[in-house]
């Protein structure tokens, strides 16, 4: 049997197999952030198709951190009562469901988030046009509570774990990066500084939530942009999360402003089939936790060679299973040997993700 189908701990949690749903903001939520009946139908698709680990979309923590319509938000008490129908819709199966809990800092929109938006330091955003607003020292202390009072409703809710949001120049990502993050206190200038506001938070979340309750993080591994977070930067910060108690680091990268986000269009040659995975192989080697491969892998050998080789631990996946939620089963059952995803990038539908190339097929 291929060791993708082997499981795999996660701290205390066992994962089937190595199969993730990576984050995937569904556009599904209503206007208020609360979950629908759409949000659980597609959890429980996942679920269905086998996926080990789903990780939700992005759930904002703070009203200011909300980066997209129709969001999930977890910033309230209020909303623990339908975030944990997702768990109980996913429990019928296997599979395994974590929470992402996520602020979007610059890369928002006050029509979207209400407010100016907020960033360790006020670097103008060339994408969202935004010129932040510098956090003051008491709101980044509320930022961190704030976190983890996200991961205790997650918990609340029933989820197997939480992942914390560290990638994609996101609030925690841009307190990690020396691009965003010029401030001249405690939270900023070295590594260990950059990274105080990720580790404050995992150690209240674990100390909050108890250790067993798993804690991953999605850890950007470069920003790519001159004067930003560095691969080097991530190996350190990865060991430093590993000695604060993380379950887990999924390795992804980019940046919009670096005109190279995450979400790489259009795969340009097979070698770009899992494009942070040298990263987070990288990655891999400083750490003893399990390591997520992630961007752009698309088939089954490629996968398989992944693990085989000691490059990743866990295969993730979002873009395949928006093309097909089945995907993880029919690789099982022979079915399938890659994803029919072309890396279009036509899935972010805000009246609901959904592919579509199958949709025009129709
Ligand atoms: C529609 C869509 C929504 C996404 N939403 C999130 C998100 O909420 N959080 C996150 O960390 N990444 C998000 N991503 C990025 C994916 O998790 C993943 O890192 C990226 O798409 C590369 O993997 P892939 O090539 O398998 O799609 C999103 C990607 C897509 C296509
Ligand atoms: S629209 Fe379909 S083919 Fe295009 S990236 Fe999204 S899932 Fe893949």
């Amino acid at each position: 049997m291929s060791v993708l189908f082997t499981p795999v701990p996660i701290g205390s949690v066992t994962i089937p197999n190595r199969f993730v749903r990576s984050a995937t903001h569904d556009y599904m939520a209503d206007d208020e952030g609360n979950v629908t009946e759409r949000n659980v139908e597609l959890y429980r698709l996942l679920a269905e198709g086998e996926v080990g680990l789903i990780i939700t979309g992005h759930a904002n923590v703070q009203t200011s951190g909300k980066a997209s319509p129709r969001q999930m938000g977890v910033f309230d008490d209020r909303f623990v009562e339908g975030l944990a129908r997702i768990p109980a819709a996913v429990h019928a199966f296997a599979s395994r469901v974590f929470l992402q809990i996520a602020h979007a800092g610059r890369q928002t929109k006050p029509s979207l988030c209400g407010c100016v938006p907020v960033s360790p330091s006020p670097v103008y955003d060339p994408v969202s046009k935004v010129m932040p607003r510098e956090l003051a020292a008491e709101e980044i202390r509320a930022l961190v509570g704030d976190f983890i009072s996200a991961a205790v409703r997650g918990k609340r809710a029933g989820f197997d774990g939480v992942q914390l949001h560290a990638a994609h120049g996101y609030l925690i990502s841009s307190f990690l990066s020396p691009h965003t993050n010029r401030r001249t206190d405690e939270w900023a200038g070295s590594v260990e500084n950059r990274a105080r506001v990720l580790l404050e938070v995992l150690r209240g979340a674990k100390a909050a939530c108890g250790r067993d309750f798993p804690v991953i993080v999605k850890l950007n591994s470069t920003d790519f942009l001159e004067g930003g977070l560095t691969l080097d930067d991530a190996v350190r910060i990865a060991g430093l999360l590993e000695t604060a108690g993380i379950d887990g680091i999924e390795v992804s990268g980019g940046m919009a402003e670096a005109g190279r986000g995450s979400v790489w269009p259009g795969l340009r040659s097979r070698d770009e089939e899992g494009y942070f995975v040298e990263n987070a192989a990288r990655i891999k080697r400083a750490v003893g936790v399990p390591v997520f491969g992630l961007g752009g892998i698309r088939t089954l050998a490629v996968a398989g060679r992944i693990v085989e080789e000691g490059r990743a631990d866990l295969i993730s996946l979002s873009r395949p299973l928006i093309r097909d939620p089945f995907l993880v089963k029919h690789f099982r059952e022979g079915l399938a040997a890659g994803s029919e995803c072309i890396s279009c990038n036509k899935c972010f539908n805000p009246r609901g993700i959904r592919c579509a190339e199958l949709t025009k097929r129709r």
